[in-house]
């Protein structure tokens, strides 16, 4: 079964045909909602909306571990995550969609391991590539038969927030190699990988990261709502036909 989590935007999946909701607990506490059951071109699927279906929980007080503890309870042979991001690469503009393979985490006092207590014990798990390949191939390969222009490739920085960056930072994290930034990819990509679920990620480019746009306007998120709305509807689409290839 394919799970996906839903970031701002992307609340509910309309296509999916809802079959049942179910609220679940974790050792690590409550995920951000009940987990939807569905099929989404006849194929099941478990949603969950990341910040909540009301869109309450901020980045840095999502329940990473409960959510990931959930959806590997669930079943789920893998996880796909969406979320929106600012463009740090001239290309990445608005309205761009990503599929990125690195990511450099700037957050901090997140619980970002399930190695921490006396009953499990610590495992240095490897990172070297922090998306599952075949997961991501299979993203690209569903937006091809889409019709669906992406990214193959980028380097996501993911901050703690919820404020926006700094002019600086974000050219500090340009010098450290950072194409996206957003403030969600860890520690989800990480949980993943300690409990062997392979994740990938589709980034929504829904603003230039701060400094970078020609206005001089700095990022309102009034105008974020217009490219995200346009940007979900592609995701849909490709959504669809991961489900069909
Ligand atoms: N910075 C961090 N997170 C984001 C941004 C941004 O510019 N846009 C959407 N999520």
């Amino acid at each position: 079964m394919l799970a996906i989590i839903g970031g701002t935007g992307l609340t509910q999946l309309s296509s999916l045909e809802i079959v049942r909701r179910e609220v679940v607990r974790t050792p690590y506490g409550e995920p951000s909602g009940a987990l939807t059951f569905g099929a989404l071109c006849n194929t099941p699927v478990v949603f969950l909306a990341r910040h909540g279906y009301g869109h309450t929980i901020p980045p840095h007080q999502v329940n990473y571990r409960a959510n990931i503890w959930a959806l590997k309870e669930a079943k789920a042979s893998a996880i796909v995550s969406v979320a929106s991001v600012g463009g740090i690469r001239d290309d990445y503009v608005p309205g761009a969609l990503v599929i990125p393979d690195q990511i450099i985490d700037y957050t901090w006092g997140r619980k970002s391991t399930y190695f921490d207590s006396v009953d499990k014990p610590v495992r240095h798990i490897d990172f070297t590539r922090p998306y599952d390949e075949a997961l991501r191939q299979r993203l690209l390969a569903a937006a091809a038969s889409a019709g669906e222009t992406v990214f193959d490739g980028g380097v996501y920085a993911t901050t703690q927030g919820p404020r926006l960056e700094t002019a600086a930072e974000i050219n500090r994290l340009e010098r450290d190699g950072a194409d996206l930034v957003g403030m969600t990819g860890m520690p989800e990509a990480v949980l993943a990988r300690e409990l062997d679920v392979p994740y990938a990620a589709i980034n929504v480019v829904v603003n230039c990261a701060a400094g970078r746009s020609s206005s001089e306007q700095g990022i309102h998120f009034d105008d974020i709502e217009v490219v995200l709305q346009a940007a979900m509807m592609r995701v849909h689409n490709l959504l669809e036909h991961i489900c069909k290839d």
